[in-house]
């Protein structure tokens, strides 16, 4: 499943051809009978060249012909294409891919390296999750060749293969059930990747975590047999001298009930997917190791899973985290939070990095700020932030900042305690939930992407099928490059 590119045409089961939303329909390449099908359909205004529109032209017996099918993808106005709209065409290639029964595609670049994106587009809505199919129906897509290259394209197109991979890596864990990966199979699946990636791996369990302390991530997983775990893997490959290691933390909940502040229905189904920070994590470790990173990256993930029970943290109830600072847990729902206060503490004090980056389903409030296609960003410091956002717009994972505006963010200050895991009065949710994290980096800069709106799409959209999304791992990955 490679994204290749080739100079000269070759031959697939369907060719897609790109066109641009123009006066005179411009194709080349047709066969005649294609070429008169394809004019017709224009003159008719059946097909348009608006973006993402297509159609299918089938073949007429010519024997000579390099496809079985041909399908024209409108891309809009020329004037207005650019990367996120090449993705969003090209997502249809699975479509039209599906709808004619072909495993090999090829498609024409229209400019510069966009048919590269076009093809990734095309794989990334190509994923489908079968593993709890009985019957596996449908033609998979096994290859898609950019017609058409400039010098850039090859290296590019391995690259977005990578990346292809290692989101369907995240998508394959992210979208497996909790009663499948709880807590215990979550770490197995961190060992096997370390294993396949050569990094070493430390696992700290329940006894160990009680004696050192880390009463945060303790009292979130209390109520469940399984579980907690803090792992921690280290990725190092010639990195330069004297410099120090660079952290991404990822929120590991394997399922999240919202404990005794239990979560109502219609909000509490899809839980499984509040394990996706700390997949992204492992995806992004995947892409490091299959392009040759050179450096050092710590990984941290902190992996809980937040049930009701007798056994369950109650409200009101106040530990102490790893940092030595309490907290008043007033709301049982906001666990993530505390797992991931352990998790940077202690990442923090055990392997100084010089920057921190967090993953987490966070909030649901970064629904209601930024809606299910723009990850939310809460930084401390300055260079980092415009390092997340300029490479989030290179690589069209759209994500916005929200402010650490210091009124609200002293609000976590607790009265009979430092802090207060839920700050009622302050309805900035999202915002919140970085402040409190702030509290535990000790002055390291940290960016934390709240995915809750984007690491899951219910009813599916361009590039994302309904699921698991997979994004963030190309922007982590990508930026962290530039620190
Ligand atoms: N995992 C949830 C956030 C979430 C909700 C992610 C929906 C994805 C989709 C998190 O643990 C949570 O419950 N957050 C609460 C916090 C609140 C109780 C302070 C939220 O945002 O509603
Ligand atoms: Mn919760
Ligand atoms: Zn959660």
């Amino acid at each position: 499943m490679h994204i290749k590119t080739s100079a000269k045409a070759v031959k697939a089961d369907l060719l897609v051809l790109p066109v641009y939303k123009t006066k005179k329909l411009n194709v080349s390449g047709l066969t005649k009978s294609h070429e008169l099908e394809a004019q017709q359909a224009f003159a008719r205004k059946i097909f348009k060249g608006d973006i993402g529109e297509t159609l299918i032209l089938h073949n007429h017996k010519d024997s000579k012909a390099l496809y079985k099918t041909v399908a024209l993808l409108g891309l809009g106005e020329e004037k207005d294409f650019n990367l996120h709209k090449a993705k969003e065409a090209g997502s249809k290639i699975a479509s039209v891919a599906s709808a004619s029964k072909s495993s090999t595609v090829a498609v024409s670049n229209p400019k510069q390296d966009y048919g590269v994106w076009m093809a990734f587009a095309g794989y990334l809505n190509s994923y489908k999750f079968t593993r709890y199919l009985s019957k596996k129906e449908g033609v998979a897509l096994n290859s898609i060749t950019v017609v058409g290259e400039n010098k850039n394209s090859s290296k590019l197109a391995k690259d977005l293969t990578n990346t292809k991979n290692a989101m369907f890596y995240t998508r394959d864990l992210v979208n497996t059930t909790s009663n499948e990966i709880g807590p215990k199979a979550m770490v197995e699946k961190a060992k096997k990747l370390a294993k396949q990636t050569k990094s070493r791996i430390t696992v700290l369990n329940r006894k160990q975590l009680e004696k050192m302390g880390m009463g945060s991530i303790l009292a979130v997983g209390q109520g469940s047999k399984d579980g907690p775990y803090m792992v921690t893997i280290e990725y190092k490959n010639s990195p330069e001298k004297g410099q120090k290691p660079i952290a991404i933390i990822g929120k590991g909940l394997t399922f999240d009930t919202g404990g005794i502040n239990l979560k109502p229905t219609g909000h509490i189904e899809t839980m499984k997917q509040d394990k996706a920070g700390a997949c992204t994590a492992l995806g992004i470790l995947k892409y490091l190791h299959e392009t040759g990173y050179k450096g050092h990256v710590i990984f941290a993930i902190g992996i809980a899973e937040n049930l009701i029970g007798s056994g369950a943290i109650r409200p009101g109830d106040i530990i102490k985290a790893y940092n030595g600072k309490t907290i008043e847990i007033t709301n049982t729902d906001a666990e993530g939070r505390m797992v991931l206060a352990d998790t940077i503490a202690y990442t923090q004090k055990k392997y100084s990095p010089s920057h921190i980056i967090s993953l987490s389903t966070l909030t649901g409030a970064a629904i209601i700020a930024l809606g299910s296609d723009i990850t939310a960003l809460l930084s401390t410091d300055k260079k980092l932030t415009l390092a997340v956002l300029e490479t989030a717009e290179e690589v069209d994972e759209p994500t916005w900042e929200l402010p650490m505006y210091e009124d609200y963010c002293k609000k976590t200050k607790g009265t009979v305690s430092d802090l207060l895991n839920f700050s009622k009065s302050i309805r900035a949710g999202t915002i919140m939930g970085g402040a409190f994290l702030r509290e535990f980096t000790s002055g390291t800069p940290l960016a934390h992407l709240d995915m809750g709106g984007t690491g899951w799409t219910d009813e599916g959209k361009p590039c994302y099928p309904s699921g698991a999304t997979g994004v963030n791992i190309m922007l982590v990955a990508k930026t962290i490059s530039k620190l």
